[in-house]
């Protein structure tokens, strides 16, 4: 006897068995009913079928725990429909029992069917004989069942622990990072922080002196207008350096928050060309390609702020040569380098448009492999041209542009020069 026990399993826990389906294939209708009759149970369903063909239809719609085939039928016999069967992936594993009036050496007969359980049951069929194979082989199926649906549960589980370390991972990463920023931070704001103080002190110190001794011509007009311009100088340093600490902490702990109401980027963008004006005409002056106006939901101060950023940046870095500022809609259903009209109400009415600002300079340039870095904190390439500061300006420029849900990016040529591109949603951040 070829028949297959099925392995030991521990009993499976959680959800019902399956309900397993049983196919009975019989040419003789008289024989499908006595068949039925004997291995009917309240778990299982029985589906009959007359010929091979009406077999083939059932098998291709229903997972059988079993199929049942008499041999002899006419048309196609049971051994061919079992070849058919096991000719397609979906019907290869099911198990066949072959019903036969021929002796023992039927068993043998079949030897084409090699894959999957076979067994034989003789006619006269033996009551007892048949309910137990079905019973098996219905068993067989039931642990198959459990044992895909415990494999699917495992490889879930599998799948969420893996997602679980790739997250602890990440904020591992972003502790080392914090802690990194705090201590770079400390080092570096501290030295930063008391050369400029440094120098206001001395300089309060000379002129405590000179008013000491009565002497007033070290304040005479031309003298005491360079001396505002440099205290100037120091103390707007020291606000931004304090701005830049207050923002790099602000974002640390996730409280960068922008306030987006409609305002106007080329007035913005044309605002910080003025400020910088005089240091503009000093590198050959700055090309501007704006529109009228460009109007979008952003945080202005914020726009002030990267402008800015960018602006300093193409200055130290430019290699004293000419910048060029570009800004445009790009996208959505503007066409390109159209300026949006400076009608509040159509503020965001460009669905995808984006504005798109790019300050392009001539100097140093940045290599391939530093232009992802440059946007981490304290990342400086300063090689021998280093006259950079403490290199937060980009970082919080990306954490700016991000907060709007637009991009930053960069494209540079060492030697040639960089081009900074923001890309920002007209109609702000999500
Ligand atoms: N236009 C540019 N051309 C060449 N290199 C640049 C340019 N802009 C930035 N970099 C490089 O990227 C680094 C990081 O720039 P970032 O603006 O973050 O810092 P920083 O200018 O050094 O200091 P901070 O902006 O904090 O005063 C710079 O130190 C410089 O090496
Ligand atoms: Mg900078």
């Amino acid at each position: 006897m070829n028949l297959v026990q099925p392995p030991a399993l521990p009993a499976p826990e959680g959800p019902p068995p399956a309900r397993a389906q049983v196919l009975i294939v019989d040419d003789r209708a008289e024989n499908l009913l006595a068949l039925e009759a004997l291995i009917r149970r309240d778990d299982i369903d029985v589906l009959r079928a007359r010929s091979g063909d009406a077999a083939l239809e059932l098998v291709l719609l229903h997972d059988f725990a079993l199929a049942l085939i008499d041999v002899q039928m006419p048309g196609m016999n049971g051994f061919e429909l079992a070849e058919l069967m096991r000719g397609t992936a979906r019907t290869r594993h099911i198990p066949i029992v072959f019903v036969t009036a021929g002796g023992r050496e039927m068993n043998a007969a079949f030897k084409g069917y090699e894959t999957g359980a076979v067994d034989f049951l003789h006619k006269p069929l033996d009551a007892h004989a048949v309910r137990s194979k079905v019973n098996v082989f219905v068993e067989l199926y039931r642990q198959r069942v459990a044992l895909r649906e415990q494999l699917e549960a495992l490889r879930r589980s599998q799948a969420e622990q893996e997602a679980l370390l790739c997250e602890l991972r990440a904020t591992q990463d972003q502790l080392r990072l914090a802690v990194r920023i705090r201590d770079d931070f400390m080092s570096m704001a501290s030295h930063e922080l008391k050369s400029p103080l440094t120098a206001l002190r001395l300089q309060c110190q000379l002129r405590a002196r000179h008013l000491a001794r009565g002497n007033l011509d070290a304040f005479a007009p031309d003298k005491l207008e360079r001396m505002v311009a440099t205290d100037g100088e120091l103390v707007d340093g020291l606000v931004r350096l304090i701005d830049d600490m207050l923002d790099i902490s602000r974002i640390r702990s996730g409280k960068l928050s922008i306030e987006p109401a409609p305002c106007d980027f080329a007035a913005i963008v044309r605002r910080v060309a003025e400020r910088f004006a005089e240091q503009l005409r000093g590198c050959g002056g700055c090309e501007l390609a704006l529109p009228d106006s460009l109007v979008g939901r952003w945080d202005a101060m914020r726009l002030e702020q990267v402008t800015t950023n960018l602006v300093t940046n193409a200055l130290r870095y430019g290699g004293g040569r000419p910048i060029a500022m570009r800004l445009a809609v790009e996208g959505g259903t503007q066409d390109e380098g159209d300026a949006m009209p400076a009608d509040r109400s159509a503020v965001g009415s460009a669905v995808g448009a984006r504005a798109v600002l790019t300050v392009r300079d001539h100097g140093i340039g940045i290599r391939k492999e530093d232009c992802e870095r440059i946007f981490q904190p304290f990342e400086r390439v300063t090689g021998e041209h280093g006259r950079g500061g403490l290199g937060l300006g980009l970082y919080i420029v990306r954490q700016i542009v991000e907060a709007h849900g637009g991009r930053i990016d960069v494209d540079s040529v060492p030697g040639e020069g960089s081009a900074f591109r923001v890309e920002l949603p007209l109609a702000g951040p999500r």
